[in-house]
């Protein structure tokens, strides 16, 4: 069962300048919330409670102002600082004291899902002993992306990162489980041309041990970039038209938590004096009935 989670919300965010310039890109809005909380959401729909945040140099102050410790949300939030982008497998170098003996999920800040099942998905993924487990979506550019080639039983036959001839429409979406020896693999990544310890090549360590393991996110399911200043704008479009067509919230976080049962409702009045009189608050005081 893994119950330890990263979030890796570093990131120079160089294409979304000069927004990313005084703030971090996972700080920035995707409509009614910072990007952050998309992917934490995830997390704790996974029924994962013990969480590591990595953030840039100098950046711990700007996230503990939103989500100090953790404990609003019944859950504990440790932070750590990547003192430069060295690549996505630095998560478990960095987080080699946080993750102890125990197995791993990763998340990276900028991804965004939402879908039918997905909690089931993410349940199902935490159950993972050995090996490990990453989930596909197909997308219409591949290249972007690191993708997999699956064969006929839909066993993973290669991966490779942003490839620039199509070996498949398959990408592999920021989220990934891992048993305990991703530490020790990691560390003996080397860097790609890029310059970056590459996700991709940890990934192919499991496939030759013949220990990766794949599910899809299928097309009832959205997996959507947050890459660029227009897929901002569009996934924040993708949330607005949800929410406001359902009126419910999406990475509610105070919500997941409470039907978690990890919080109660007085957690929930002391959430909504923190945010103080917002939309988000509102839809806060509707779960005190
Ligand atoms: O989004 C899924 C894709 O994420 C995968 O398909 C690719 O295999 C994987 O390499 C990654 O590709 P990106 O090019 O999108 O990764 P990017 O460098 O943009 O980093 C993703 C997030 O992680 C971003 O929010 C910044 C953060 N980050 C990244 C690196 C390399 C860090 O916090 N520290 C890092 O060292």
């Amino acid at each position: 069962m893994i119950k330890k989670g990263i979030i890796l919300s570093g990131g120079l965010g160089t294409r979304m300048s000069p927004l990313t310039k005084a703030v971090n890109k996972q700080l920035l809005p995707i409509y009614d919330k910072p990007l952050i909380y998309y992917p934490l959401s995830i997390l704790l729909l996974s029924k994962i409670k013990n969480i590591l945040i990595i953030v840039n140099k100098g950046q711990v102050d700007q996230y503990k102002k939103l989500l100090p410790d953790g404990k609003r949300l019944g859950i504990k939030i440790e932070y750590k600082e990547q003192a430069s982008p060295k690549g996505l497998p630095d998560a478990f170098i960095l987080g080699e004291k946080f993750i102890g003996k125990d197995n791993v999920a990763l998340i990276l800040g900028d991804n965004f899902f939402y879908g039918q099942n997905l909690t089931n998905t993410l349940i199902e993924c935490c159950n993972l002993k050995k090996g490990a487990k990453i989930l596909l979506h197909k997308v219409s550019k591949p290249e972007q992306y690191g993708v997999a080639k699956i064969d006929r039983n839909k066993k993973v036959i290669k991966i490779q990162e942003k490839p620039k001839k199509n070996i498949s429409d398959l990408a592999i979406t920021g989220l990934y489980f891992f048993d305990n020896k991703v530490i020790n693999y990691s560390k003996k990544l080397k860097p790609s041309k890029r310059g970056e310890i590459e996700i991709t090549d940890l990934l192919n360590i499991y496939r030759t041990k013949k220990l990766l393991k794949s599910d899809f996110i299928g097309r009832g399911g959205a997996w959507l970039d947050t890459g660029s200043i227009e897929d901002f704008y569009k996934t924040s479009a993708f949330v607005s038209a949800i929410e406001n067509r359902q009126g419910f919230k999406i990475a509610c976080l105070e919500e997941i938590a409470l039907n978690n049962k990890w919080i109660n409702k007085n957690h929930i009045k002391k959430a909504i004096k923190f945010y103080g009189n917002c939309i988000y608050s509102k839809y806060l005081s509707k779960l005190l009935v």
